[in-house]
């Protein structure tokens, strides 16, 4: 990675209609297959039953789809809300699902409209991860879940042929203001929470974690003395590279 090079595409993305044309060009990960979509949905659907609920999916990107699922299975309503519309043409009227773009910042939502919120590999790329959390508490109803897959890894090297299994976690090399200068604006950036920062941002905002579930990084576990950058954290932030959780607005 040549940092001169990371910055100044970075600030490149900050320009409106440069970003606009890359946006056309970005994979977001499930990119609307049907069958990659169908397994996100049985992810979520092993914690709570869709049937009658007003659902919002947070950062669906090209994927409509899941929510589309959703509405098959008898959801009442659902909003998938995204900072970038990578909507294509055909998925305009999708299935039924409301999108919304907004800034990141506020949901315009209601207080107490949801019952359930989905996020799959959204979360790691909040710019205001605290402030989503919290927000995300507000509009769900009280015993309302929010059930999110977070991806603790480094995007760098995603789609990359044959990526370096011990730099899964190499964004954790630099401080945050250099970090925020190569990726503020683009898609890759990710806002580098571990596990445990994530825990406490939902228990702060007044969630009840009802399950959590780890997936950790063989490659990263077997380098970690050799891995400097990563010795500030416990053994668990420092390996764990994909978390799954259900939690709980209480009643
Ligand atoms: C890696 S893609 C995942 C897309 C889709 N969920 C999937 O699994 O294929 C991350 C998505 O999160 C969106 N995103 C980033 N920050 C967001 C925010 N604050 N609120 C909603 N979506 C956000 C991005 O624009 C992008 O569409």
């Amino acid at each position: 990675m040549w940092i001169p090079l990371e910055i100044a595409q970075n600030l490149l993305m900050g320009v409106k209609p440069i970003a606009t044309l890359a946006h056309r060009h970005h994979s977001t990960g499930v990119n609307a297959d049907p069958v990659k979509a169908r397994e996100v949905f049985e992810l979520f659907g092993r914690f709570s039953p869709v049937r009658g609920k007003d659902i919002l999916e947070i950062g669906p990107g090209h994927t409509l789809e899941v929510l589309a699922q959703a509405r098959v299975e008898g959801a009442k309503s659902c909003t998938a809300i995204d900072i970038v519309d990578y909507r294509s043409p055909d998925q305009a009227g999708c299935g039924g699902v409301t999108f919304m773009r907004y800034d990141g910042r506020t949901l315009p939502l209601e207080s107490s409209a949801c019952d359930l919120i989905w996020s799959h590999t959204a979360f790691e790329h909040l710019r205001y991860p605290g402030q989503t959390v919290k927000e995300c508490f507000r509009v769900l109803r009280p015993g309302g879940s929010l059930i999110a897959l977070i991806d603790l890894g480094d995007h760098t090297f995603y789609g990359v042929e044959q990526p370096q299994p011990d730099k899964a976690f190499d964004c954790l090399r630099y401080p945050e203001w250099l970090w925020n200068l190569m990726r503020w604006n683009r898609s890759s950036y990710t806002n580098r929470l571990r596990k445990s920062k994530w825990i406490k941002l939902f228990k702060e905002a007044g969630f009840v974690v009802r399950h959590e579930e780890s997936q950790e990084s063989g490659p990263i576990t077997d380098a970690l003395p050799s891995l400097p950058y990563l010795h500030q954290f416990s053994l668990e932030d420092a390996v764990t590279h994909v978390m799954t959780v259900c939690l709980e607005k209480p009643l």
